[in-house]
């Protein structure tokens, strides 16, 4: 592992660690309070079917599986999620919230997640393969996640990419620290590559653009979030 790698796996999960520890699940004014807003558009149609199996990777303190939960009928949701006071939140929220029986949470690192192949009519991964360890990892977990998905149904995915961070003091550039940078151009190429014989139904780049500390500086944080979702034929 080099020390870039190290120092930006820890940053992940020092600052998981705190804002877990800060804010609880759908706390108003924390990006905990709502669930993805496409999933929940996407449950509409796995409504539709009987027991779904979802696969819920990097899935935090339960922001989308509990709330996916609530709204299916007899799911059953595989949570994968490396940090253990998120499983263990993970694990309380959906007693708290009354869908344990549905939450099967899995504390381990995503990238060594078997994934059963042809299994899960929905796959969400919600801005955390950026945290794997390479690029490479990243095209074999896609590929896993293709293969795990069956007939009909539905992957969606959410990646921050091109971060771009400015000190407002200095105006000079902070190099952030994610385990795998992104760009959306070499993403859009692979996932375009991978899905081809899918239904890709949204593959957008929407810019983000915020004002925040970070690591004690007044910064303004630009990124792109690459939104996809995409339905195996
Ligand atoms: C930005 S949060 C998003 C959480 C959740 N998907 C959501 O939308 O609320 C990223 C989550 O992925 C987890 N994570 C990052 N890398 C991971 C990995 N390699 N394996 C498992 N979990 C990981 C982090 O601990 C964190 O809880």
């Amino acid at each position: 592992m080099n020390t870039a790698f190290k120092e930006a796996r820890s940053q992940t999960l020092n600052y998981h660690i705190d804002y877990y520890s800060k804010h609880e699940l759908f706390e108003g004014g924390s990006w905990l309070e709502k669930p993805d807003a496409i999933v929940m558009e996407l449950c509409k149609e796995i409504k539709k079917l009987d027991a779904p199996k979802i696969l819920d990777l990097g899935a935090g303190v339960g922001r989308n599986s509990i709330a996916i939960a609530q709204i299916l009928n007899n799911a059953q949701i595989d949570c994968v999620e490396f940090l253990d006071l998120a499983c263990k939140k993970l694990d309380a929220n959906a007693a708290k919230h009354g869908v344990q029986n549905s939450i099967i949470s899995h504390c381990l690192d995503l990238e060594t997640f078997v994934i059963r192949k042809n299994y899960y009519d929905l796959i969400i991964a919600i801005s955390v393969l950026e945290h794997c360890s390479s690029f490479a990892n990243i095209e074999t977990i896609i590929q896993k996640v293709i293969d795990g998905t069956k007939t009909k149904g539905i992957n969606r995915l959410e990646f921050t990419t091109n971060r771009n961070v400015i000190d407002q003091d200095t105006n000079q550039k902070i190099n952030t620290k994610v385990e795998t940078p992104l760009q959306s151009d070499d993403l859009e190429t692979l996932l375009k590559e991978k899905y081809k014989n899918w239904v890709i139904t949204k593959l957008s780049l929407e810019p983000y653009k915020e004002n925040l500390l970070y690591e004690g500086k007044e910064v303004i944080w630009q990124s792109i979030q690459l939104n996809f979702i995409a339905q195996k034929i």
